[in-house]
């Protein structure tokens, strides 16, 4: 495919500047540093204060009705605080853009510029001039069956860990998610494609890949899969560790766990999404697989590798989830004992199998309820989990210490991706060093140089 941009700014001296924001997953995080690779080709320059932007661009999510608000609200703070002298153009960018492009162009107090999904980034510069310099409105929310940005070398941030998406889409229609609808169809990269940019990203320094998709498992290209492309990047020198997230329960090859047993350069983590413990709720969600599948899955991920960290996804409050069915579910995770959980009350996704089919008919009140109890028992889990690390060595890679955490510390991940916190020691950012684990919180572990 050919990449052709409009350059409008060719032969201006102006460089506009863009503010970017990014919310959602990490497949958003990759997308933002395409667009910034796209844009600084065609002379447009990354402006970190929003308030110095002739542009702002929100790259969002739309997995959540919370996350809508967020950037509804957003946009009118944006409006606000600029006011009539000190105009900015504003994008919508990502999954919101695909399934609200009307509601969002039609808005008039949101004054959107121009809307961008998820397969339409090359077009940008182009959506920008129509809207800066013919002063329409513009989009293009077109989903491609093709596009994988293979030939757009991402603009990264310095860190020790890269994002890649090996793939794009999801064909799974689980009946509460959006993403097939605002991503449509998977498509993978070529193996030789992901492997070059692993091998570039080992001379800009990285240390760690995380490779990317909804379902990794799903991954195809031509007779090659998942297990073939992690074995591919493992091969890359300078690569440290590997990472990827998320395969899908209902099918984790063996190909792929007896690669992860034996290839030391893999991270023994598996981010596994249960969303619900109860058939009749799982069934209901299309997961496809059954809680005695998902717990025969565990048990063989358990003996294959035996020091893995599982971590997962669970919904409360799907349509008709009863009390004894939540029940199944908090028996499901004191059962696998889950490293971590990320939690999510079920929210109504428009055009979703589930909006149509089933009303959101469990009461706010009650999605609290049952989160806050599904929280509460995970996070002893976890306090637990992470209190059998104490007294044993891990090698740890350390990674730029966070804004929340005082400069003094250290800090680092195991390679079951637990963050450890260590006394300023003069290690730096990409090393990869032994410690003993002193103590643990239900978030973090402390340790000291081995
Ligand atoms: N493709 C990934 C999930 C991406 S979305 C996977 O299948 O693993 C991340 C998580 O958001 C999902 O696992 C699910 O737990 C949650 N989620 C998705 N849609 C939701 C909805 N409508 N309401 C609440 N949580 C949702
Ligand atoms: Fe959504 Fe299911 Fe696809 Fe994950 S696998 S993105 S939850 S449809
Ligand atoms: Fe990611 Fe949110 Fe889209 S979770 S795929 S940015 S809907």
């Amino acid at each position: 495919m050919s990449t052709v941009f409009y350059n409008p700014m060719i032969n201006s001296t102006l460089q506009k500047k863009v503010f970017l924001e990014t919310y959602g997953c990490q497949m958003n995080e990759y997308d933002s540093e395409l667009v910034r690779s796209i844009l600084k080709k065609e002379n447009y320059a990354f402006v970190a204060d929003e308030s110095a932007a002739d542009i702002v661009m929100l790259n969002t999510c739309a997995i959540r009705e919370h996350a809508h608000r967020k950037v509804y609200g957003r946009v009118h703070s944006i409006r606000h605080t600029r006011g009539k002298d000190n105009p900015v153009m504003i994008g919508i960018l990502g999954c919101m853009a695909t399934n609200l492009r009307q509601d969002l162009l039609e808005d008039r107090s949101l004054k959107i510029d121009f809307i961008a999904g998820p397969d339409s980034y090359k077009r940008l510069p182009q959506l920008i001039h129509e809207a800066s310099d013919e002063g329409q409105k513009s989009y293009d929310v077109t989903l491609s069956e093709f596009e994988t940005y293979s030939d757009i070398n991402p603009s990264r941030k310095e860190g020790v860990n890269a994002w890649i998406a090996v793939m794009r889409g999801c064909n799974n229609f689980c009946t509460f998610c959006v993403v097939p609808y605002t991503r449509g169809r998977e498509r993978s990269r070529s193996p030789e494609n992901v492997v070059d940019e692993v091998r570039r990203l080992v001379t800009e320094g990285f240390k760690q890949v995380t490779l990317l998709g909804q379902n990794v498992n799903s991954y195809r290209y031509d007779d090659y899969d998942f297990a073939y492309l992690m074995d591919e990047v493992s091969k890359v020198n300078g690569i440290e560790r590997i990472r990827f997230t998320s395969p899908h329960p209902k099918d984790f090859p063996d190909r792929f766990l007896e690669l992860m047993a034996v290839n030391p350069k893999i991270c023994k983590h598996i981010h596994l999404p249960l969303q619900a413990g109860n058939n009749r709720v799982l069934d209901m969600m299309n997961r496809t697989y059954t809680k005695e599948e998902f717990l025969n899955l565990v048990d063989k991920i358990r003996t294959k590798i035996p020091k893995v960290a599982l971590t997962t996804d669970i919904i409360v409050g799907f349509p008709t989830e009863t009390d004894e069915e939540f029940e199944d579910t908090l028996k499901l995770v004191a059962k696998v004992q889950f490293d971590s959980a990320f939690t999510f009350k079920y929210s109504e996704r428009q055009g979703t199998v589930a909006s149509k089919k089933y009303p959101d008919d469990v009461p706010e009140a009650i999605k609290t309820e049952r989160i806050m109890r599904l929280n509460e028992i995970q996070k002893e889990i976890t306090f637990k989990k992470n209190q059998e690390h104490i007294g044993q060595e891990f090698q740890i890679l350390i990674e730029p210490t966070p804004k929340d955490k005082p400069s003094t510390n250290t800090v680092g991940r195991t390679d079951g991706n637990k963050l450890v916190i260590l006394p300023q020691n003069g290690h730096k950012m990409g090393d990869l060093i032994k410690v003993i684990i002193t103590d643990a919180t239900p978030h973090s572990l402390k340790g000291i140089i081995k």
